[in-house]
């Protein structure tokens, strides 16, 4: 290997041992008698001091001829001293060039020159090359682990469906179209049929993580149109409270994790992310038309709630209570999929709810109707034929226990979890309306 440590891995009980470092060329400075060169690997810099009388000739002849961002590794003896900038220095036997950048770089790694975010996504692998890039997609991954870790320990089976698929799940939002041989086909905008049959096959608790496809019609910084769903699906519930139960325990848990676990990260991004407080606020649509209400923002009952709408709730929420994320339950039948179920005693209203995060839905959830007849009826009711829905009905014949379950944006998670502007930020290759490439 090139590398034996990692710049954060070169800690004093190796000054005077020999290591391998390598990475990308930071920074040269040329002194006449003296050079140096600071290379970046992924944890951080570390300096290389090169005194003529001390290295090779050489290597103190190479130094000038490197570029920057350059890979190169270096074999060297470990230096602890106070006159470096870090603390330690490597005082190299050999500098071996692995691969040259050329020149002029397509955008500033330093970050120093500010680049569009067109740029930055055009070049997203340089981009990456600075830390508070870097420290998203790191977050990202142990976002990603600490949802696991959750659904392994609370007993869900995590499963993986189709993402061809033959009929749409969700109304309003629009679907890719694709041919499947001789037949009409889509990319899946939600798993949310299969994980409801998995509810009859005695998995009882099942979890996905997986890309969901959505023609979005608009370029907003919030919407994607691939993004990354965390789906769960639960048997033997009696009510949706219990589903929100879950919900709120999996996200304080992630927060937690991160705090813990990506000190580092939060440090480069200079965010100081709060430990959540249970259980989450739960206000119900007809509350919350009435909070806004009061704020001088009209929606006749049955309407959604816009976005000027969520991002009002949001600001009052935490003005009053301080509180980042909350529930909004029980909207108008009318306004959600025909999957989820009503309530018997007041069919105009449903057992669904979203979850907020400073003002931005990250997630939408309920208990399904797991009743066949009523299933049938309420397919009907949204305009849409029960016959294409039939092996998914079938599920629904031979014993299917009352369920319900969740579907959380990845994306939405980590941007409002970080408080960042845009969506693009925390997923490497975003496609939006107008990007299909890289
Ligand atoms: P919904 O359509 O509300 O519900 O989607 C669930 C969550 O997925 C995320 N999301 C998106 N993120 C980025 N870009 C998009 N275009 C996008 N669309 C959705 C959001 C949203 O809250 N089947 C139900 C879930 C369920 O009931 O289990 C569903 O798909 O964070």
């Amino acid at each position: 290997m090139y590398r034996t440590h990692y710049s954060s891995q070169i800690t004093e009980e190796l000054d005077g041992k020999k290591v391998k470092v390598a990475g990308w060329v930071y920074e040269i400075k040329d002194l006449g008698g003296i050079k140096f060169v600071w290379i970046k690997d992924r944890e951080g810099i570390v300096q290389i001091t090169a005194p003529k009388k001390k290295v090779a000739p050489e290597v103190f002849k190479l130094i000038p001829k490197l570029g920057m961002e350059d890979v190169i590794a270096v074999k060297g003896t470990v230096n602890f001293t106070p006159k470096a900038k870090l603390g330690f220095e490597i005082l190299p036997d050999s500098i071996e060039v692995l691969s040259k950048a050329q020149s002029p770089l397509p955008l500033d790694p330093t970050g120093k020159v500010k680049a569009e975010l067109d740029t930055r996504l055009d070049n997203r692998f340089m981009d990456i090359r600075k830390p508070e890039v870097m420290a998203i997609f790191k977050i990202r991954s142990s976002v990603f682990r600490a949802v696991r870790d959750f659904f392994y320990r609370e007993g869900f089976v995590e499963i993986h469906t189709p993402k061809i698929i033959a009929t749409a799940t969700e109304g309003g939002t629009e679907l890719f179209p694709m041919k499947y041989f001789e037949k009409d086909a889509f990319l899946a905008q939600s798993p949310q049929l299969y994980k409801q049959m998995m509810m009859a096959s005695g998995l009882d608790r099942v979890y996905e993580i997986a890309p969901i496809f959505r023609a979005e019609e608009h370029n907003t910084t919030r919407h994607l149109n691939e993004a990354w769903s965390i789906d769960a699906e639960m048997a033997f519930i009696e009510n949706e409270d219990e589903v929100m139960n879950l919900l709120e325990r999996l996200v304080a848990h992630t927060i937690s994790y991160i705090r813990e676990h990506s000190e580092k990260e939060l440090e480069i991004l200079g965010f100081q992310l709060e430990e959540p407080k249970l259980p989450f606020r739960r206000i119900t649509y007809t509350e919350a038309l009435e909070i806004l209400a009061d704020l001088g923002k009209e929606i006749p009952w049955g309407e959604d709630i816009d976005t000027e709408g969520e991002r009002i709730l949001g600001s009052y929420i935490k003005e009053n209570y301080d509180e980042d994320l909350y529930f909004l339950y029980q909207y108008p039948s009318e306004a959600k999929p025909f999957y989820i179920m009503k309530y018997d005693n007041k069919p105009e209203i449903s057992r669904s709810f979203d979850l907020e995060y400073r003002g931005i839905e990250i997630t939408s959830g309920g208990q399904r109707e797991h009743r066949h007849d009523i299933l049938v009826e309420q397919i009907r009711e949204k305009g849409l034929n029960p016959e294409s829905f039939e092996f998914y009905l079938k599920a629904f014949r031979y014993g299917m226990p009352p369920h319900g379950g969740f579907g959380l944006g990845a994306e939405r998670l980590i941007k409002q979890m970080l408080d960042l502007g845009n969506i693009r930020e925390v997923i490497l290759f975003p496609r939006d309306r107008k990007r299909l490439t890289p």
